[in-house]
């Protein structure tokens, strides 16, 4: 099944023919104007490559590392909610998907399953969670407790969900109810947890997992810095792929500024708008680690389950290796910000503009 989608996009189309409508726009759609999203896309567009040629590039070789974990590529699965209603097995599917393909996951408290469930399909694995702050204290302890009694070998703290935001594709075509909304009816549970977490909760989760951190969600090279004063393994730049801040910048923008400010102190990672192999090598020659995928994971598992996201970062790779010859280089420890530079971008940006063989250019 995986072999017969050539390209991303008939596994796009695939994706869009399985999912219901409030699916499909609930993982493709971003925050009111959807500009942080656009952003996402027209950072990467605005690099352009610089070759070198007359290299040696016989043997090329896409393999690195994240947290001592060897990846087959610089591709990480990012946390993704909601992924139970993309394709039956949901968040399974994905580890499934990355320990056949050789990358990391990092399951999603918000994945629609238990974390244990989800650590039983690989019992020795590299599987990171990510959790959302939902209870006081003892909840916290108490969740921290059942991640590592299930071998969970990092802590993900996304800090760029304090509340809630307004994705108006949802709320629109399945009248989804709004944070606001959900608080006027007295369905938020008081007090919002969440709204309260600060960098003193993230000395406690450290303290408390006794594992590598990572904080997800850093824009800023002063919360760079702060994130490794209090002990982060991983700063991992991101604005939600678009869907918590309107307005925001690029991730592409915002990855320099970070990667000076980090200085080698911790690995990074950086997702938003990363849908080819080129946006991956831009990433790195910025100074990125490793890069994390959410709208092509979820396309991937709602067109094909496993083997659909297994394709998926096949087709990556394919590009990656590619694109890693045409550059005149053999290995990831090659790439550096020489390989790139400033340009005009060609298109205009938005969340399909990096396939131009979507007949009708946009899928609603
Ligand atoms: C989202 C939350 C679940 O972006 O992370 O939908």
């Amino acid at each position: 099944m995986a072999a017969t989608f050539p390209t991303m996009e008939p596994i796009i189309l695939e994706a869009r023919r399985r999912l219901t409508q409030g699916a499909w726009d609930y993982l493709v759609g971003g925050t009111e104007s959807e500009t942080t999203l656009r952003q996402n896309r027209a950072g990467w567009d605005r690099l352009a490559f610089k070759p070198r040629v007359l290299v040696n590039v016989s043997k090329v070789d896409a393999t690195t590392t994240l947290l001592g974990h060897r990846l087959r590529i610089p591709v990480i699965l990012a946390p993704v909610g909601g992924l139970a209603g993309m394709t039956s097995r949901g968040a399974l599917a994905a580890v499934e998907a990355a320990m056949e393909f050789g990358t990391v996951p990092v399951v999603s408290s918000a994945a629609g399953h238990e974390l244990e469930a989800v650590a039983e399909v690989a019992p020795d694995w590299p599987g990171l969670y990510q959790l959302y702050i939902r209870g006081d204290r003892d909840w916290e302890h108490e969740m921290i407790e059942r991640i590592r009694a299930a071998r969970y070998s990092a802590l993900t703290i996304t800090v760029d969900t304090a509340v809630g935001s307004l994705r108006e594709r949802p709320m629109i075509s399945i009248g989804a109810a709004t944070p606001m909304a959900l608080a006027r009816a007295g369905q938020a549970p008081p007090p919002r947890y969440g709204a309260m977490v600060t960098w003193e909760s993230i000395d406690r989760y450290r303290e408390d997992a006794r594992m590598p951190l990572l904080v997800k969600g850093i824009q800023t090279a002063e919360d760079a810095a702060l994130a490794v004063e209090h002990g982060a393994s991983v700063v991992w730049v991101s604005n939600h792929g678009g869907r918590q801040l309107d307005h925001a910048r690029g991730s592409a923008d915002a990855l320099p500024e970070i990667v000076a400010a980090v200085a080698g102190r911790a690995e990074i990672v950086v997702d938003g708008g990363i849908h080819r192999g080129t946006d991956v090598l831009k990433a790195l020659a910025l100074g990125a680690n490793a890069v994390a995928i959410g709208r092509l994971q979820g396309w991937g598992l709602a067109a094909g389950g496993k083997d659909g996201l297994v394709r998926v970062l096949e087709i990556l790779e394919e590009e990656i290796l590619s694109a890693m010859a045409l550059l005149g280089i053999t290995a990831i420890g090659e790439l550096g910000p020489q390989y790139v530079c400033p340009t005009i971008p060609v298109t205009p940006a938005h969340e399909m503009s990096s396939w131009p063989n979507i007949p009708g250019g946009r899928i609603l």
